[in-house]
């Protein structure tokens, strides 16, 4: 007890003389300096370190670029924030279509006042506990979309695809996507990689049956137009406007359509 006066008296003389001191000699100021210069430095990386991270979601970001490949799937698991504030009540009862949905899922469903289902496009055979749990509940499932889906008209109020339709021929395309527009009430999202893009380790192309194709944005308009898929500008302008305050740069092709009724 009768030390603590004394070692704070202590560290509050020794903060004031070496101060003093640093303004009289120089061989003071420089340690100083440089411990000053350490800890700014540590500040730096942390707030960088912290605001790179943004709750969890872009250090995905960063992984998911670092791989050398780029992940349509965990690309959209940064963008939630953002779409929800592009879609607001449209995101209460969202359907996610692509691999990795189990993680998805999980995501959307830590937002305030969200339900999510997930469809698998190919098999699971790494799912963990948490993925099987989701499966028993059956939130997930494992389905073939080149087959129409079993959910009714509107069963959704969003539906969320990525890295799903770029394995699909158009053969398949024309009946699928339609498909989509179909089972949801607000709208389609679809995210699909650039022409050119690396598709990321552990997507291999064995578990998909057909090498990826990604095609020209220009190709999908036209594709949307001939098969009566409308975009939603006020979904895009939305979108794009909370995107940009998050400066937040895309690597996906990202399309915003109205539903199919
Ligand atoms: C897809 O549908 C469009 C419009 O209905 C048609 O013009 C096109 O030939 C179809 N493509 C394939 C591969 O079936
Ligand atoms: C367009 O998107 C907005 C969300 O930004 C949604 O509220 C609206 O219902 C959509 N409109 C149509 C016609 O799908």
């Amino acid at each position: 007890m009768s030390r603590r006066p004394n070692t704070s008296r202590r560290f509050g003389d020794s903060v004031g003389i070496p101060f003093v001191g640093a303004l009289h000699t120089k061989s003071r100021q420089s340690p100083l300096l440089s411990i000053g210069l350490v800890v700014v430095g540590a500040l730096l990386i942390l707030g960088y370190v912290y605001h790179g991270s943004g709750g969890g979601s872009g250090d995905i970001a960063a992984l998911n670029r670092l791989d050398g490949g780029v992940s349509c799937t965990l690309e959209l698991q940064t963008l939630i924030p953002i779409l929800k504030k592009a879609y607001g009540e449209s995101m209460r009862k969202v359907l996610h279509i692509g691999p990795e949905t189990c993680s998805v899922v999980s995501q959307i469903l830590k937002e305030d006042d969200t339900e999510a289902w997930g469809v698998e496009p190919y098999e699971m055979d790494d799912a963990d506990a948490n993925c099987k749990s989701l499966v028993r509940k059956g939130v997930v499932r494992v389905a073939d979309i080149k087959f129409p889906l079993p959910y009714k008209p509107k069963s959704f109020s969003l539906v969320l695809v990525s890295d799903a339709l770029d394995y699909l021929s158009p053969r398949y395309l024309n009946k699928t996507v339609p498909e989509l527009a179909r089972v949801s009430a607000d709208g389609l999202v679809i995210l699909s990689g650039y022409p050119g893009h690396k598709i990321a380790k552990g997507t291999e192309l064995s578990k998909f049956g057909r090498p990826a194709k990604f095609r020209s944005s220009s190709w999908w308009i036209r594709f949307f137009i001939q098969t009566r898929l409308e975009e939603n500008e006020t979904a895009i302008k939305k979108f794009e406007q909370a995107a940009a305050k998050k400066a937040y740069r895309p690597a996906c092709q990202i399309f915003h359509l109205k539903p199919l009724h």
